[in-house]
This record gives C-alpha cells, sequence and structure tokens, in this order.
C-alpha cells in the first residue's frame, strides 16, 4: 500500500536530504511524490537539459527503501518559456495572465503543447529505466486557479475546429443554437466566438450572458482540451515506460469532467483538504468527494495529496486536534482510498505555502503530527489485505453530471440554488442515514435506488437506460427541473418533466421560484425556500402536498410505479431534516434499512467488515458489535473522539 509524502527536494539543502529520507523511513512512508514544479530545475534554458538533481535524490530515497512518483512539470513553465513564446491564458475580459505563480499557459496554445512534449519525452526517456520510480503524474491539478477556460485567439480556432467536427455545416450549428435569436447567426465557422465578456454581463446581477448553447458547448471544449493536453503527454509517457500513470485531480471541481479526464488515466488520484483558509467542510463533504473520485473510474483510488496540518496561505485554517488527521486517512480508506500521500512533508520556509503545513513542521522536527501519522500507517499497513481491492456494498447512486454542473450554473433558475449543494444535500441525507452511497453515473445495475437530481439536460439514450433501471425494479429519484433541455441546452417544447414525464406519471403545471418560503406536509413534511414544482399527478400517488400560496393542496412530491420499480417525483427543495426523512423513506421502500448510530457517525459496509468513523469529539456508542481488526480485539461498541472501527 502507498504510504506517503509529498516532497520537493530542490526546496532544500541538498545536504539535509538524506536526513530528511532517514525521517521519512522512521514515518513509515515508502513513497514520494515529486517533480511536478520543477520544470525551470530541469531545463534552465530552452533545450539545456539536466535531471541530476532528481536523480541524486532519488537515490537517497532509494537508500532508505522509498519508492518515488514522478510528476510531469507543465503546471509550473519556466520564465524563459512564456518570454518567448506567451502561452499564457486570456480572461474572458481579454485580460492577460500574468507569469509569477503557476498554472498559467493555454491548453491549447500550440508552442505550450510543443514544449510540454519536449519537456516530457525528455523526462520519460531519462528516467525510464530507474526502477524506484512506480508510477507517473500528469502535470498537477488541470483547472486549478481557474484555469480550465481560456479566451485566448487560438483557443477561439481550435473551438471553432472541434464545432466544425460535431456540427459539420454552419446552419447545422445555428439551427441546433437557435442563432435567430438577437441576429447571432455566423455565415462561417471562421465567425465563432468565445462567451467572453459582452453587454449584457452583469445586467440583472446575470453573470453567463450568452447564448446557452454556445456558453455549454465552450464549456466542454475547454474541459476536452484538457483532457487533450493530459492524453498528449499520457502518450509521451507510455511509450517510454510501462509504469501507471494518473493525475491528481480535486475531489469536488467540476470545470473539467472527471469521467473523461479519469478514462485515459491508469488510477485515479485526488487531494484531499478537508480543512483549510477557505473553511472547514463537513464530513460528509469530504466523503461525497472522495465517492466522486472513486465515480470518476468506479475504482479505488489514491490520495495524492493528503491534508497534514494547518492549511493556508495567509491565514491558516484550524490545527487538527489530535485523532482528527488519522481519522482523515480512515475516511479516505473507507470511501475507496487504496493508498495516501501527505502533503507535505516539511513546512515550506518561502514560497507562497510557507503556511501549508506538512508532516514536519518549519524546523524539521518530529512532532504530533509526525507520530500521530507514523501510528496511522503502521496500522494501514496491518490492515492492508482488508483495505487492497476491497469495495463497500453500495445501495444507492448519486448520478454527477458535469454537463449538467455547467448547464445549471449557465441558467441558475433561482437566486441561491447550486446543483453541486442540491447533490450534496441528497449524499448528506443518505450518509446520515448510513445508506452507503457512490456518486457516479451508469451502470445502474450495482444499485438500488439511484438518485438523478435536477437531471436538466438529458438525451434519449439516458432515459431508455434509466427506464430499464426502474422496469427492473430499481428505484428512482427525480427532482424538480429535470428533463426539460436537450443536449444542446435547448428547452424541450413539451411539458415538465420533459422526457422524464412518463416514468414520473406527472406533469408540472406550473412552478414557482420562491419569494418567500413554503412548506409541504404529507408523508414528508418539510420546508421549501428555493423553489416549488405544482404538480399534476398522472399515474402517480402523491406523497406530500403544498401547505401555502396559491398552490395550497397540490401535489409536491409524488411517487410513480413503473414495471417493478418506483420513480420519485420531488418538486421542491427540502430542507436538510426533511430530505433525510425522504431518503429514509425511498430506502425503506426499497428494501434497505437505514443504520441507526448517533450524530456524526459514519458507518460504511463492506463484504467481509463494517467501518465505523466518528468525526466528534466525544466518545460515542454504536450498536454494533464484533472483532475488531485495527487493534484485534473485540469490539466494545464505543468510538472514542475521532475514533475509528473496522468490525467483522
Ligand atoms: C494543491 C496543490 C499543491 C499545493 C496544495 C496546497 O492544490 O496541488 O501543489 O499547492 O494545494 O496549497
Amino acid at each position: 500500500m502507498i504510504f506517503g509524502v509529498d516532497y520537493y527536494p530542490e526546496q532544500w539543502d541538498e545536504s539535509e536530504w538524506k536526513e530528511q529520507a532517514r525521517l521519512m523511513r522512521e514515518g513509515g512512508f515508502n513513497t514520494v511524490r515529486m517533480g511536478e514544479f520543477a520544470w525551470k530545475l530541469f531545463e534552465n534554458n530552452e533545450n539545456e537539459f539536466d535531471f541530476s538533481f532528481l536523480d541524486r535524490a532519488i537515490d537517497i530515497l532509494a537508500d532508505e527503501g522509498i519508492k518515488v512518483i514522478l510528476g510531469t512539470p507543465t503546471a509550473a513553465p519556466p520564465k524563459w518559456f512564456v518570454d518567448k513564446y506567451d502561452g499564457v491564458m486570456r480572461d474572458k475580459y481579454g485580460r492577460k495572465r500574468n507569469w509569477g505563480s503557476r498554472r498559467e499557459c493555454c491548453s491549447n496554445h500550440p508552442d505550450y503543447i510543443e514544449r510540454s512534449k519536449i519537456i516530457v519525452s525528455k523526462m520519460a526517456e531519462h528516467f525510464a529505466n530507474n526502477k524506484n520510480i512506480i508510477a507517473w503524474q500528469i502535470d498537477n491539478e488541470f483547472g486549478c486557479h481557474n484555469s480550465t477556460r481560456c479566451y485566448c485567439e487560438h483557443c477561439r480556432k481550435a473551438f471553432a475546429k472541434w464545432l466544425k467536427n460535431k456540427y459539420k455545416t454552419i446552419e447545422n450549428l445555428n439551427r441546433a443554437w437557435g442563432t435567430v435569436f438577437w441576429s447571432l447567426s455566423f455565415d462561417s465557422f471562421d465567425d465563432i466566438i468565445l462567451p467572453e465578456y459582452n453587454s449584457c454581463e452583469g445586467d440583472y446581477g446575470n453573470t453567463w450572458s450568452h447564448n446557452p448553447s454556445l456558453d455549454l458547448e465552450y464549456r466542454r471544449f475547454a474541459s476536452d482540451s484538457w483532457v487533450k493536453y493530459q492524453k498528449m503527454q499520457i502518450d509521451i509517457i507510455k511509450k517510454y515506460s510501462d509504469l501507471p500513470v494518473t493525475h491528481n485531480l480535486m475531489g469536488h471541481f467540476s470545470d473539467i469532467d472527471a469521467y473523461d479526464l479519469s478514462k485515459d488515466l491508469d488510477f485515479v488520484s485526488w487531494d484531499n483538504y478537508p480543512d483549510n483558509q477557505w473553511g472547514a467542510s463537513e464530513y460528509e463533504y469530504v466523503s461525497m468527494a472522495h465517492e466522486n473520485m472513486r465515480g470518476a473510474k468506479n475504482k479505488n483510488f489514491i490520495v495524492m495529496e493528503q491534508q497534514a496540518g494547518p492549511a493556508g496561505w495567509d491565514i491558516l485554517g484550524y490545527t487538527p486536534p489530535p485523532g482528527q488527521l488519522r481519522l482523515w486517512a480512515y475516511q479516505a480508506v473507507a470511501h475507496g482510498a487504496e493508498g495516501l500521500v501527505y502533503f507535505r512533508f516539511r513546512t515550506a520556509l518561502f514560497g507562497m505555502e510557507q503556511y501549508w503545513y506538512g508532516v514536519l513542521d518549519h524546523d524539521g522536527k518530529p512532532r504530533r503530527r509526525f507520530f500521530e501519522i507514523k501510528q496511522t500507517g503502521e496500522e494501514l499497513k496491518r490492515l492492508e489485505n482488508y483495505i487492497t481491492g476491497s469495495k463497500n456494498l453500495y445501495d444507492a447512486l448519486i448520478v454527477k453530471s458535469y454537463e449538467n454542473d455547467w448547464a445549471h450554473d449557465i441558467k441558475r433558475h433561482a437566486r441561491g440554488y447550486s446543483y453541486r449543494d442540491h447533490l450534496y444535500a441528497y449524499y448528506k441525507a443518505n450518509d446520515d442515514l448510513n445508506i452507503t452511497t457512490a456518486v457516479s453515473r451508469g451502470d445502474y445495475s450495482d444499485y438500488k435506488i439511484v438518485y438523478m437530481p435536477a437531471y436538466n439536460v438529458v438525451s434519449e439514450n439516458e432515459i431508455s437506460e434509466i427506464g430499464s433501471f426502474v422496469r427492473n425494479g430499481g428505484s428512482l429519484v427525480l427532482t424538480f427541473r429535470s428533463g426539460t433541455r436537450d443536449t444542446y441546452n435547448n428547452v424541450r417544447p413539451i411539458p415538465v418533466p420533459g422526457l422524464f414525464s412518463e416514468l414520473a406519471g406527472i406533469e408540472v403545471e406550473e412552478f414557482d421560484a420562491l419569494r418567500r418560503e413554503n412548506h409541504v406536509s404529507g408523508k414528508i413534511s418539510g420546508t421549501a425556500q428555493l423553489w416549488c414544482d405544482i404538480i399534476e399527478p398522472k399515474t402517480a400517488d402523491v406523497i406530500s402536498v403544498y401547505d401555502g400560496e396559491f398552490y395550497k393542496g397540490k401535489a409536491a412530491i409524488t411517487v410513480n410505479s413503473v414495471g417493478k420499480g418506483k420513480v420519485y417525483y420531488v418538486g421542491c427543495d427540502l430542507d436538510q431534516s426533511a430530505m433525510k426523512d425522504l431518503a429514509a423513506l425511498v430506502a425503506r421502500n426499497a428494501g434497505i434499512e437505514p443504520v441507526n448510530a448517533p450524530e456524526n457517525v459514519e458507518i460504511i459496509r463492506r463484504e467481509k467488515y463494517t467501518i465505523a468513523l466518528n468525526y466528534s469529539d466525544n466518545s460515542v456508542t454504536i450498536p454494533i458489535k464484533g472483532h475488531e481488526l485495527i487493534t484485534d480485539h473485540e469490539f466494545n461498541g464505543i468510538l472514542e473522539p475521532y475514533g475509528v472501527a473496522f468490525i467483522k
């Protein structure tokens, strides 16, 4: 099992490397990830290559039995590159992204692509036979620092080409996008624009001011551009090396389609920072991010950057109390991690991230965090056979669609609405009931319940797949704004919920983007704050009705029997407690009994054992008995503060 640290030998005096490697071994680390920001050191001037510093570092690590995951350095190009080739991104206001940090470059810039090819080839060739390297990481966090979408002329031309390939003729595109609206019709693909700043931006508080088809296609294209850029690097590495290739993704991050980005990778890895300068995440939010990353390839993954201490760039997030770093490690494992690499080994003395604390403080002295992480590593080693290749017994799936994320961002329906928050509310409700829930997309047959919240953009094909899942006995949960748009992001000229109408057995007569709260009552009672669909059941039964407004008494939540299965339609948002009641109802109707456990405890079922995680700083008792695998003792049901149990 990979248990490692992210390491930057270039940031330390070479005389310290040996002692650092020794300390790593003492801490139980068997792997480092490195190299991913060292372009300037590898190629000080154009075409002058020197990898010797990394050779020496790899040798020193090898002496301590530590293996290496090598990152390609293209996230931080050197100054000579931007001076000579430009290559940097333009934002939607035409402003140039200045050099001096990282992730400045444009994935469609021919010179960036060319120089990336050269540095990656040289690196792959140089390190191909080094036996101490076990895997490659491509680049670093594609899309980080808002770098997915660029608005330069190279992107515009590449976008036009991408569109031509898809639509074949400009007439097809004009028709599909409805460019007749406001004289937007294009005469040729050369006319294609990017969704840059225009006169509507900012009016009436809107952010997105372009034709919705253009905007959605541009987001697809920008995502594809990074997938293609990544594939270019993977293909080069595969020419020289058989080692597995990964990229460090970013959990909930949605500007790049994680399914597409992962399909060319041998395994997914991702960077997990639950609490930092920008806020503390609820534990369910972190669990969902892990599931999102497992779901990207439907395979177990590793965490390539696991938070190791208090974290921030100028101000700090809070210090993880004793036990919390260990708990976070087990949380990752419980949701599919098969390896953990901590960011970073020793805290930087200089540079942007002086306050992003690693396993060791600035002075390099092992303290509490070092010993806690070391203990975690020792425990995980003992559990290795239980972890590698294991899979949760999933009952439910939350379908996450990147296209829908983008479409909802383009047209946000109601003030305060967010697709990602909406999905999270459903994940949290299920997680709080300890219903083991995946976040991915089809194949649906692995699950009893599928949530397709706000599945706004939908194709006929998707309807037929989910339809057979239901007819074969599955439960499907749909929510407001589902089914109403085609894949060009145009509204379908049929009653709401569009292509889902037959499955849901309803018609939405009217809706209300709320100006004040409304309440629902019935089998599920609660409060809506954003949206109410006023439902006319056709073949569906009513679960709850509205208590107020001109549609008082009208259906708010329904259920329809289809074949052997059921389709729920939830016409409004709900407070979290009602959401939980709803998830419990859906589960029970599908023959799944939620597991009762104290608040802030997460229980996850696997074939051979159950994992219990206590996210609170109190001891709690849970109603599960058995043999505890970490301690190899009988489990008495008590979880210490931030405690964990693997119960057989
Ligand atoms: C990640 C990134 C690392 C480091 C870390 C802490 O997003 O991959 O290089 O910057 O955050 O800020």
